[in-house]
């Protein structure tokens, strides 16, 4: 009789033991696929866009020339001021899992971060920066034969009258990018501008800036000429593919408000009315006369705003406004894909995860916890 009820009681054990271990193993599913599986499952779904080739290369040689280019913006890793540890923690997490995602499944050429890479890089001490940057390279970790380029965002060394030469000579050991820089690959010229430079009152961070664009200009300039070396000015140059540039840069060119935009992640309804502030919200309207001028650029890329957009200028150079690749900025994070050649382009956009389904995803898990 006794060990008649020991038995019973083993088996009620036994069975209740592996109901646990059941309703472990769906926390964990929940867990595993909510935090990792699902990037893969939602990035999987992107394609780099088809840009047409020029058909009298051979199919070897245009599928060398174009590049794959991938454009993100105000990633604003958390500081220490600021920044709450646990929500640091989550927001990094998921940018490091998005990013590294995109990488394997996508395997970019170049990658270019728009600016405010960090919130609190315009007022940090040393050794937050240094913690920041420790994350960043982390979290941005990439292959050597992926490159990845950032520009300068006001967030990383403050607005204009924060911004001084330490914040940005400290930026620029880490990312090599001060003033401006043109970088040329597979016969695309990209000009990445400093854009909280650009406030064009004389600071000599300005014009350090402004004579650094101007001698860029020259030099594309140069390249589109006929190859006519009596030209002395272009003479000492370096030879330039001729082809348009890309400009890359975090204010956006002047623009009255985001009332135009258009698409799922533009700006709430409510916000898009607003005018925009110039040398704040974009850029001064004579700065971005100066760099229509200076660069001709068959394409804009900017960020700054958070949301998407893309607004004509002088009715044929596009500009698309990337929106932040953070879930803290918005529910529906996403990147630039192009599909780049030095005459055409192409562009997508790839949505990361939507932050409210993963939300519903664990509440699922946790009701049906609750009901068993
Ligand atoms: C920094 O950028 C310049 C171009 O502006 C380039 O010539 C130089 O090699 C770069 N330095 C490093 C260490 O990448
Ligand atoms: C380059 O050419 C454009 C168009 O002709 C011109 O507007 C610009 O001023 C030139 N750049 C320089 C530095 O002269
Ligand atoms: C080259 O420049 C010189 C002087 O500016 C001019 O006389 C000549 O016609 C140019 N040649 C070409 C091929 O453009
Ligand atoms: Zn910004």
């Amino acid at each position: 009789m006794r060990s008649h009820l020991g038995i019973m009681k083993t088996r009620h054990l036994k069975r209740r033991g592996c109901f646990l271990l059941k309703l472990l193993c769906l926390l964990v599913l929940a867990l595993i696929f909510c935090e990792f599986v699902v990037y893969y499952v939602v990035i999987f779904q992107c394609r780099w866009p088809d840009v047409k080739i020029e058909a009298h290369r051979s199919s070897k040689q245009s599928s060398v020339s174009v590049v794959k280019a991938m454009f993100l913006a105000d990633t604003h890793l958390l500081g220490e001021i600021k920044g709450h540890w646990l929500d640091k923690l989550r927001r990094e997490w998921q940018m490091e899992r998005a990013f590294q995602t995109a990488l394997s499944l996508l395997q970019p050429d170049i990658v270019f971060i728009l600016g405010d890479v960090f919130d609190e890089g315009k007022w940090s001490s040393s050794q937050a920066w240094a913690d920041d940057v420790r994350r960043f390279q982390k979290m941005f970790w990439h292959p050597v034969q992926t490159e990845l380029m950032v520009v300068v965002g006001n967030h990383d060394i403050g607005f204009h009258y924060e911004m001084n030469t330490y914040k940005l000579k400290r930026f620029a050991k880490v990312f090599n990018f001060t003033a401006g820089k043109l970088v040329s690959r597979k016969g695309v010229n990209f000009v990445l501008v400093n854009s909280v430079a650009l406030e064009g009152d004389g600071c000599t961070i300005c014009s350090i800036a402004e004579a650094k664009l101007t001698k860029l200009s020259q030099q594309l300039n140069c390249s589109q000429e006929e190859q006519n070396h009596s030209k002395k000015r272009c003479s000492d140059m370096t030879q330039l593919p001729a082809s348009e540039p890309i400009l890359l840069q975090h204010y956006p060119l002047y623009r009255r408000s985001d009332a135009e935009c258009t698409g799922e992640d533009s700006a709430l309804p409510e916000e898009k009315n607003i005018p925009f502030k110039e040398k704040y919200d974009v850029l001064s309207k004579e700065a971005s006369q100066k760099l229509l001028w200076w660069f001709h650029p068959r394409l804009i890329l900017s960020a700054h705003t958070h949301s998407a957009c893309e607004v004509l200028h002088d009715g044929k150079i596009p500009e698309i406004s990337v929106p932040s690749f953070s879930w803290r900025n918005r529910n529906n994070p996403s990147f630039i894909m192009g599909s780049i050649t030095s005459s055409d382009f192409s562009l997508s956009k790839c949505f990361l995860p939507l932050e409210s389904s993963i939300v519903a995803m664990y509440c699922t898990a946790g009701a049906l916890l609750v009901v068993l």
